[in-house]
């Protein structure tokens, strides 16, 4: 697999098939990931890659913790700026409604919505995943360096055959994902990603994103 081959096949899954994810892989893209660059080499990824039974405390913590309130959790940050303004906000708007289209849940259907947002914390059915976490005192600059890890990692699971979903969702519970992989205090965590092989028969995997074309955002100055 070519690197252009990676790119185009990575894509969100949100189901996956339970086969097991060799640890000697997952080990191995987490490592070769760090390859990626980051201002001044800081390398500020804080990674947590869970399996087996602490994915499954997990789980069972996130399920409970949907079922009541507890003021004493909240969001690490906002996930999206307020009143998100356009392209943006059709963007953000159409990946929903074709994401529910896969699955036959319609407007209105606010609970079929509400269940399939709740997979989420399930992982999608995946049997792998990792947490990425950075020092709080870290800025944008470092942030950026999270998501040139974050992809170069997603890039090497697909050429080993591995599929991913990065989930910003998960920022909402850190306190919860804290009690189970006990990160340093100073931590912050800025996302999980569900790890394994994607379902071949779900009908939400058929989604393909699309993408603003070429020439709304980029520009080209200077060239023939
Ligand atoms: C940092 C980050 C966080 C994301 N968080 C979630 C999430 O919580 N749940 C989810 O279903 N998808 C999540 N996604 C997936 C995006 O919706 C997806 O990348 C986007 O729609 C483009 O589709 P593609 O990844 O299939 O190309 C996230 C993506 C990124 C990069």
């Amino acid at each position: 697999m070519n690197v252009t081959e990676a790119v185009q096949s990575r894509r969100s899954v949100r189901a996956f098939l339970d086969t097991p994810v060799p640890s000697t892989l997952l080990r191995e893209a987490i490592e070769l990931a760090a390859r990626a660059p980051s201002g001044g080499n800081l390398q500020p990824w804080q990674i947590f890659a869970i399996a087996g039974e602490p994915l499954q405390t997990l789980k069972d913590r996130v399920a409970e913790r949907l079922q009541r309130a507890d003021p004493s959790e909240r969001p690490e940050y906002e996930i999206y700026p307020s009143n998100l303004w356009e392209p943006h906000r059709t963007q953000r708007y159409a990946l929903g409604e074709a994401m529910y289209a896969t699955l036959g849940v319609g407007r209105e259907d606010k609970i079929g919505r509400l269940q399939q947002f709740a997979r989420n914390f399930a992982f999608f059915g995946a049997p792998a995943a990792v947490f990425c976490y950075i020092d709080r005192r870290m800025g944008p600059p470092q942030w950026s360096d999270l998501g040139m890890y974050l992809q170069t990692l997603m890039l090497l699971l697909r050429e080993r055959g591995l599929d991913s979903c990065p989930q910003e969702c998960w920022s909402v519970y850190p306190r919860t994902v804290a009690s189970v992989l006990q990160p340093p205090e100073e931590s912050m965590l800025f996302c999980g990603m569900s790890i394994g092989y994607a379902d071949p028969d779900a009908p939400i995997n058929t989604l393909q994103s699309e993408r603003l074309p070429l020439d709304q955002f980029a520009q080209f100055l200077g060239f023939d």
